[in-house]
């Protein structure tokens, strides 16, 4: 992207919090905000010690931050801490034993609660039998599951002991999930017979017995019972998660892990066809989701917290395991879908367990305007007092009906800017002082030095659209990608000459008033329904269809989804184009990712439009897809022909 960004939007409407909100908040006024930001980019060391010493460490921090090895950042490097301890024993051990940490709903409607005591326990067996199998410190785990109170306690359980998470979204397929065991080097697999998702089962077990077929490095697979469809079985290798619990007790000492330690694993796309490990360590992380999760969702001991993502992404790493845990926090986990049985399934769950605090995304916000104000209205939402949404930009349309028939005109929204690659939220609003914009995530976070700059490095001005950039390192970015060190270099830190100031791969804008506005991807990542997918990918994958010569893949935009998928196709080997090899490939691509890659429309075509030197017109192709006219620069195509005949085919 050489030119700088449109920007199209004008959106001059604002809504400050109530003065109500802004009397309890956290950080209620704008003041507080100024001084505490400037605060914590003009002493990030000071600022963020001082939050690091609010969690209970096993052995205290020294040193705050080491940037020698730039852009390799080590957080309080000599302190030793247990991240599953600092979630659960500091309260199972304190005043909030006996509350309630989770509320769990399965899809048909089964219930269980877990106090932060039976929480703990529950974990600490689960890590004993994790030992039991030889699993210890520095393994790598595969987790693979749907949101049952079990993921959470996996996921727990692997911190407890040291072990390396790898937690792998139910919905990829088995490919996908072969290609993170591989690639994690994982000697387990933690997962269900299946989940719950519209009132079908889902089957599990299946995907996982493909997908490490063949994996030497995988000995264990630990195998929750919920759906109770028949399973597969493997001797020697697969274990019933009930079975393995029998006569284990609760006994399990946190292991101490250095700060520096590698928490965990997470896949997410990039501008190529192979995933990236993020590697996210200890201290930290727990320091920036525990701050984050208080000052962003301005969290208060009686809250009634609901973050409705999936543990699969980071969202329900940060947001429902961590962060809120190591509040302290009650929160509700629902297993299925918003829609099952009925579209008012959400507005239910609030209404039952008496939500405070609903985090969700913009493509859920737009499918629930599109399902009818009905299906809100007809629940009690009095209790809900903040709402967030988060993971790709929100249209003013849904903010300000999120706002009005979901937050009865009364809730603040907090529209979170982060990625999985910053481990938590990095531009926010803060509910008691933020005066928001719908439309806008509003202004950096504390220890967040953002920018604007230009592909020079220059600081743009106010409207001015370019490449947002993080210029000082933060608690929970990430370390590196796993087993790829010069990529982590080449992806994040390369795109301006110092080497040390950080590019998300967003281009944004700030306005007058110093809000943000991200503008979307810049580089060959599309964002369907929050989920970021690489072109190159679902290219690649195409491609290795017998039918295909050349595919390219670009989104276009979409109602619901934000973006959607959009493949030209061209096809040999004496393959007739047509419906019947529509379908096929849209299964092949369900097979070899997962459902959420397969393209919303194939287009087949004798020919892509290429410049004279070979390269495949991205940007020309992403027009037609919209059905714009161009504005690119015809003068350096190979074939014009090739563009009528696209548009011809529409
Ligand atoms: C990308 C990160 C962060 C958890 C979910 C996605 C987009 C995320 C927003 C927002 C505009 C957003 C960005 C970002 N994005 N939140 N509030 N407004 N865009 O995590 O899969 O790592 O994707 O999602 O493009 O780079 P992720």
């Amino acid at each position: 992207m050489s030119q700088r960004i449109e920007n199209v939007l004008q959106e001059d409407r604002r809504f400050p919090p109530s003065e109500e909100f802004r009397a309890a908040a956290r950080v209620g006024s704008e003041e507080e905000y100024r001084r505490l930001h400037q605060r914590s980019v003009e002493d990030p060391e000071g600022f963020w010690a001082e939050v690091a010493r609010e969690l209970p460490w096993i052995q205290p921090f020294e040193t705050v931050l080491d940037w020698s090895e730039a852009p390799r950042a080590r957080w309080f490097p000599d302190g030793k801490l247990n991240a599953s301890a600092v979630c659960l024993d500091q309260h199972a051990d304190g005043e909030r034993a006996g509350k309630i940490a989770i509320h769990w709903e399965g899809e048909p409607g089964d219930t269980r609660s877990f106090t932060y005591r039976e929480l703990r326990d529950e974990v600490a067996r689960f890590a004993n039998v994790l030992k039991a199998r030889g699993i210890g410190k520095g393994d790598r785990v595969a987790i693979y599951m749907p949101m049952i109170p079990e993921l959470a306690m996996a996921v727990l359980a692997c911190a407890r002991i040291g072990a390396i998470h790898s937690v792998v979204f139910g919905g990829f397929s088995a490919q996908a999930l072969r290609d993170r065991i591989e690639d994690g080097d994982c000697c387990a697999v933690i997962c269900a017979d299946g989940g719950w998702r519209r009132g079908k089962v889902l089957p599990l077990k299946p995907e996982v017995d493909a997908a490490c077929e063949g994996i030497a490095s995988v000995h264990t697979v630990l195998t929750v019972r919920r759906t109770e469809n028949e399973v597969g079985w493997t001797e020697g290798r697969d274990v019933w998660l009930h079975e393995a619990l029998e006569g284990v007790t609760a006994d399990c000492p946190p292991e101490p892990m250095g700060a520096e330690d590698t928490l965990f694993l997470l896949y997410t796309s990039g501008s190529t066809g192979k995933p990236k490990g993020i590697m996210h360590t200890t201290g930290g992380y727990m320091v920036g989701a525990y701050l984050s999760t208080r000052m962003v969702f301005d969290l208060r001991e009686d809250d009634v917290y609901w973050c409705t993502a999936d543990v699969g992404w980071i969202t329900g790493h940060s947001y429902i395991v961590y962060g809120p845990l190591a509040n302290g926090a009650t929160q509700v986990m629902y297993e299925g879908a918003p829609n099952a049985p009925a579209e008012d399934r959400f507005w239910d769950l609030c209404e039952r367990y008496g939500v405070t605090v609903f985090y969700t995304a913009p493509t859920a916000i737009r499918a629930f305007m599109k399902w009818g104000d009905e299906h809100v209205e007809k629940h009690d939402l009095s209790k809900l007092r903040l709402l967030g949404t988060v993971g790709e930009p929100i249209n003013p349309e849904a903010w300000t009906w999120y706002r009005r028939v979901v937050g009865g005109d009364r809730c603040p929204i907090v529209d979170t800017w982060w990625q999985t690659e910053t481990g938590g939220i990095m531009i926010t609003p803060l509910p008691g002082c933020t005066d928001t914009k719908p439309g806008s995530a509003t202004r950096p976070f504390f220890g967040v030095d953002a920018a604007i700059l230009d592909e020079e490095g220059n600081e743009l001005g106010a409207n001015e659209g370019g490449f947002l950039a993080i210029r000082k390192p933060w608690p929970s970015m990430l370390r590196g990608i796993w087993g790829d060190e010069q990529r982590f270099k080449d992806t994040y830190w390369s795109k301006w000459t110092d080497g040390w100031t950080y590019f998300p791969g967003d281009g944004a804008r700030r306005d007058e008033d110093g809000f943000y506005w991200i503008l979307g991807r810049v580089d060959d990542v599309i964002n369907v329904s929050g989920h970021r997918l690489s072109t190159m990918e679902i290219e690649s994958s195409l491609v290795a269809h017998d039918a295909v010569v050349e595919a390219a893949v670009v989104g276009r935009p979409d109602d619901l989804t934000g973006e959607a998928i959009v493949a030209f196709v061209t096809t040999g080997g004496g393959v007739e184009p047509g419906d019947a090899l529509r379908q096929g490939l849209l299964e092949h691509v369900a097979t070899e990712i997962g459902k959420l890659a397969r393209p919303a429309e194939i287009r087949f075509t004798d020919v892509l439009p290429k410049t004279r030197s070979g390269k495949i017109m991205r940007r020309l192709l992403r027009d037609i897809a919209a059905g714009r006219e161009s504005s690119q620069d015809m003068s350096t195509i190979e074939d014009a022909g090739v563009l009528e005949r696209l548009r011809k085919g529409e």
